[in-house]
């Protein structure tokens, strides 16, 4: 039987996840959306890809969560974006509402799903839909090391004109520009970074990786990136769904791990079909230790805003 995922959110990341997944026929897949007839036509648009691209998973787009029933890994990419006069805390509190009804949701209708987040503030939304679900840890995940690690390897590739393939790198930490670049470990087979560039030249990337979102937005007006997202989002599905145990840069919920507690950060996890197998404590410097220090704290402002909301 195949399997299912779920992708809440029809918008331009949640229709690309949908296609990606067909595409690599790893699950039929059920779109959702609140807004009636955008998933439907989208979902129909894509399964007619099937004969050319030659998939034969099915498409459902919808707005009823009956739909959901029995999916494998739900995606909630459902939210809206931050608009003119709009604070912080306004699109916190909107984004917040929305997760946790998608989260609420989808549970009800597949209770062994795990679930992978994507909709912004990233690192808060997971806890919003931790809280909301009491799902076990393991089964609650987010994305953004692996889109902010692809932006790092490609602006890596670019500047020394090497396959992105032979970076081995790791971006840690908040979704925000605070993340954490761990130059001392990125590699390109196995030769350190530090040997093939100058350090000012590193700072830079790591200064444009932290600017990734930012500089998609200021060239798009309207919106955010969702191609390298989409991509980003489906290899964790595909590592979940296949069990190929990955070791990617995930947020998870730590307790106590890198001495950050109750609060979803990103660190490098052991993705499988238990979702997060494991979590990885990688030993790092004094300077990097502080980085993370900030960047958490700064996920753990807006997890006590929502507390306060409670
Ligand atoms: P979009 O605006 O294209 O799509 C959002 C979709 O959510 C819309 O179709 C909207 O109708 C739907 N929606 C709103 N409320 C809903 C509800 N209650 N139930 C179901 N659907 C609902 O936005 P886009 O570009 O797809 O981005 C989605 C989210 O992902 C945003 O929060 C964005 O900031 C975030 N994002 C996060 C990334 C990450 O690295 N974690 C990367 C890229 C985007
Ligand atoms: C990004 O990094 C907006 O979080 C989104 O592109």
């Amino acid at each position: 039987m195949r399997k299912k995922v779920t992708v809440v959110g029809a918008g331009n990341v949640g229709a690309n996840c949908a296609l990606r997944i067909a595409d690599k026929e790893l699950a039929d897949v059920v779109l959702l959306d609140i807004a009636d007839g955008i998933p439907q036509g989208k979902g129909l648009d894509i399964l007619q890809s099937g004969p050319v691209q030659g998939y034969d998973v099915n498409i459902t787009g919808t707005t009823d969560y009956a739909d959901t029933a029995g999916s494998d890994i739900v995606v909630i990419t459902a939210g809206i974006a931050r608009k003119p006069g709009m604070s912080r805390d306004d699109l916190l509190a909107i984004n917040n509402e929305v997760v946790k009804a998608a989260a609420e949701n989808a549970i009800k209708y597949s209770p062994n799903a795990i679930l992978i987040l994507v909709t912004n503030p990233l690192d808060v939304m997971c806890w919003a839909a931790w809280k909301a679900t009491g799902l076990p840890k393991n089964r609650v995940i987010g994305m953004a090391g692996v889109l902010d690690t692809a932006r790092f390897k490609t602006f890596l590739g670019e500047a020394l004109n090497v396959s992105v393939e032979n970076i081995s790198a790791l971006v840690l930490g908040g979704h925000g520009d605070t993340m954490v670049p761990i130059t001392r470990l990125t590699n390109v087979s196995g030769i350190p970074l530090s040997e093939l560039l100058p350090q000012e030249q590193i700072d830079a990337i790591v200064t444009r990786t932290q600017n990734g979102g930012a500089e998609i937005v200021k060239y798009l007006k309207t919106g955010s990136a969702y191609y390298a997202p989409s991509a980003a989002s489906v290899e964790m599905v595909e590592s979940i769904l296949k069990d190929k145990k990955k070791v990617l840069p995930c947020a998870a919920l730590l307790e106590g791990e890198y001495g950050i507690n109750g609060i979803f950060f990103g660190v490098p996890v052991k993705l499988g079909a238990g979702g997060i197998e494991k979590i990885y404590e990688v030993a790092l410097s004094d300077t990097e230790k502080a980085a993370m220090a900030k960047s958490a704290a700064s996920v753990q402002e807006m997890v006590d805003v929502l507390k306060a909301k409670a």
